[in-house]
């Protein structure tokens, strides 16, 4: 029988993770369905036969590249526990920026708020979590996502929310937003990144876009002021060399009072605009 201890001695078995303690701590945790602080309380805890080859199968596939979060089926965003899978991005914590911003920008009064591309919901479900009185429309075009979305939403039993298919705005029926945000597909194709790490095993769908990454935030932008009330705000995320360009895609759709937002690392990653009052 192997202890907890030594489980949680078996980084040398991920050597191209950079957070390999990390990862045998969340499988080992999910594996034993406990919060991770009760490893440290109970170290010659001996797991079971069953316990023991589930985490050595986890360990292999954490090994072979696959994501953390498609190993436990859940991620950590906003303090939400959201469940995740292949058809969509895992939420990151610089999304976690946008939704800072965008509660900053807007009155707690309610405030009609659409999320284009929400994937898992992280997005939308997290502004609703915050703010009961905001009425949040989260849209996405992949089916699994979209019910993906919904089943995060029920779990969180968030009924400001509605989830809905749409091709960004086609789908969308003729109403004004107060805000509209959006983290959209920005990575170039090229992009030597796309071939590292956690995102080989995330849709191109989700991560890649035309026009060296800022084809979908041209039509976002294009169509945007169309769907913004007088005054309303447009805020998406975007690539850190992407800024400039985002400007320019947001002045040319006609919206003003347009301003990029830095990260704590001081790279632009988000920008907003407003529509004419
Ligand atoms: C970068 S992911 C962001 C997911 C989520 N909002 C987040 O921040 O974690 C982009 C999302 O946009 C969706 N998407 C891609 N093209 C779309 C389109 N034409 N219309 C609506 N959603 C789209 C993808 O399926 C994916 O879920």
């Amino acid at each position: 029988m192997i202890t907890v201890q030594q489980n949680l001695r078996r980084g040398g078995e991920l050597p191209d993770s950079d957070s390999a303690r990390l990862d045998l701590e969340v499988l080992l945790a999910h594996v034993l369905e406990r919060p991770r602080t009760w490893l440290y309380t109970w170290p010659e805890y001996e797991l079971s036969q069953s316990e023991q080859v589930q985490f050595d199968e986890l360990l292999r596939r954490r090994a072979a590249g696959e994501p953390v979060a498609h190993l436990t089926g859940e991620r950590e965003f906003w303090s939400l526990s959201l469940q995740v899978d292949a058809s969509t991005l895992i939420p990151r914590p610089d999304t976690e920026l946008l939704v800072e911003t965008a509660l900053a920008l807007c009155p707690v009064t309610p405030q009609r708020v659409l999320d284009l591309g929400t994937g898992t919901g992280a997005i939308a479900l997290a502004l609703a979590s915050e703010r009961p009185a905001w009425q949040v429309l989260a849209a996405e075009k992949s089916p699994d996502a979209l019910a993906l979305a919904e089943r995060n939403r029920v779990s969180l039993g968030l009924d400001n929310v509605r989830v809905i298919e749409s091709d960004w705005f086609a789908q969308i029926p003729p109403q004004s937003f107060d805000l509209i945000v959006s983290n959209p597909p920005y990575i170039d194709a090229a992009d030597p990144h796309l071939g590292q790490g956690d995102v080989r095993f995330e849709p191109r769908s989700a991560l890649v876009a035309d026009r060296e990454g800022l084809a979908d935030i041209e039509v976002i932008a294009a169509t945007a002021p169309a769907f913004l009330a007088p005054g309303g705000c447009l805020l998406v995320e975007h690539g850190w060399q992407q800024a400039a360009a985002v400007r320019a895609i947001f002045a040319d759709a006609g919206l003003v009072s347009i301003e990029s937002r830095r990260d704590y690392g001081g790279r632009e990653r988000l920008t907003l605009g407003r529509s004419q009052c």
